[in-house]
């Protein structure tokens, strides 16, 4: 039996009676950006963050860009950030100006390590201010990630930030409706990014992001941004962008808001059941640690026979992925910041190690009986 990495249809088809009469909506009103849906969509998914604002964006990697544009950091501050990340994390912090100062992650969660970055900054102090040794960049800000849907640890990393002077900034493009010690993800730091890319946890039908923050002075600042620095119309108080939300998506998100928990505890029932399948299998299986509400965007494993078993899923038509097959550090696009390979052994085991599998709040038994007796039979044969 083939198993599908990821089955959209299978969501689509259990709420599309309530998503056609949404969008039929907005093709009658015809108000295809921002507008009515899409601010109902940022009032629900403001409180299901716990914070006071959520203001709706074009797609997560805007988001990530308008999180730290909007806090207004002076001109090439350096970020540190784990550089086992989607591009888009430190792609964010290059657009709105500044230089990303990867910092390795922590070999249980594989999210940075508040330790690394606690030695990092106290090796970094020249005249007062922490300053990157690498690119001379002025600290100034921690984004974190929630990798695999799994919160980072904010508590330990906000007291860093605090003792330094720095921004903390949440991206939680794979962490909606996560929590750690009780604390939603998209509350913690200064201000959060989202993303609603169709394959993620809370997946619009096209490009989609979103920022959550419980300061009036970052949300207003985004609004402006986010509407080429504008607050009334022809009349720009800064140069800011094309960042609104399509109206379309609004109205898919406003409804599934509503569905997000659940979805997310069939993620988390399914991960158990993983756990329990592969248990007697030579991988290390992903760890969810305490108080937290892990919402597993992803269940990532880790072999050093990686490639050989994605092959041998592959042939039997089971969908595996890599996330991700490449640190930023050692790519092309961020050598300028002068990394080589053997900087962040954690980064660079994750990049070389993982296989994630199939993962949706839809996934059975069935399919999951499939996937474990395949990998089962690998190891037996290996
Ligand atoms: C951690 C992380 N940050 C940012 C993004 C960017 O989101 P988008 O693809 O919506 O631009 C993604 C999406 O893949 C992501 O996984």
């Amino acid at each position: 039996m083939a198993v599908p990495f990821l089955d959209l249809k299978a969501q689509y088809l259990q709420i599309k009676d309530e998503i056609k009469p949404e969008i039929e909506d907005v093709l009658e009103t015809c108000y295809y950006v921002l507008g009515p849906k899409v601010k109902n969509f940022e009032e629900k998914f403001a409180a299901l963050c716990g914070v006071k604002h959520c203001v709706a964006l074009s797609s997560g990697t805007a988001a990530v860009h308008g999180m730290i544009w909007a806090t207004n950091l002076p001109a090439g501050s350096g970020l540190i950030t784990p550089p086992n990340t989607f591009t888009a994390t430190a792609e964010g912090i290059v657009l709105a100006g500044h230089v990303p100062v990867f910092v390795d992650a922590d070999p249980i969660t594989w999210n940075l390590s508040p330790e690394k970055t606690e030695e990092f900054l106290a090796g970094c102090f020249s005249t007062g201010k922490p300053v990157d040794p690498k690119t001379g960049a002025v600290i100034r800000g921690i984004v974190g990630v929630d990798l695999y849907g799994q919160a980072a640890d904010y508590k330990t990393l906000k007291k860093i930030a605090d003792k330094y002077g720095l921004s903390l900034y949440e991206d939680a493009a794979q962490s909606h409706d996560g929590s750690r010690f009780g604390q939603k993800t998209g509350s913690f730091g200064d201000v959060a990014s989202f993303s609603f890319y169709p394959g993620k946890n809370m997946g619009a039908y096209g490009e989609g992001g979103a920022i959550t923050t419980d300061s009036d002075e970052i949300a207003a600042r985004m609004r402006t941004l986010r509407d080429h620095g504008s607050q009334e119309k022809y009349f720009y108080n800064f140069i800011g962008h094309n960042y609104r939300m399509s109206a379309f998506q609004g109205a898919v998100l406003g409804i599934k808001t509503k569905y997000i928990h659940a979805w997310n505890d069939n993620r988390i029932a399914a991960a158990a059941r993983y756990n329990s399948l592969l248990a007697d299998l030579p991988v290390e299986l992903p760890v969810t640690v305490d108080n937290t509400r892990h919402v597993f965007h992803l269940y990532a494993l880790h072999t050093p026979v990686r490639d050989k078993l994605r092959e041998y899923l592959a042939a039997k038509q089971i969908g595996a992925g890599l996330h991700y097959p490449e640190p930023l550090h050692t790519q092309k696009a961020y050598s300028y910041l002068g990394y080589s390979k053997g900087d962040f052994p954690v980064c660079e085991k994750n990049a070389n190690e993982n296989m994630t599998l199939p993962m949706f709040p839809e996934l059975t038994e069935e399919q999951q009986n499939e996937v474990a007796s395949a990998m089962k039979e690998f190891f037996k044969k290996d």
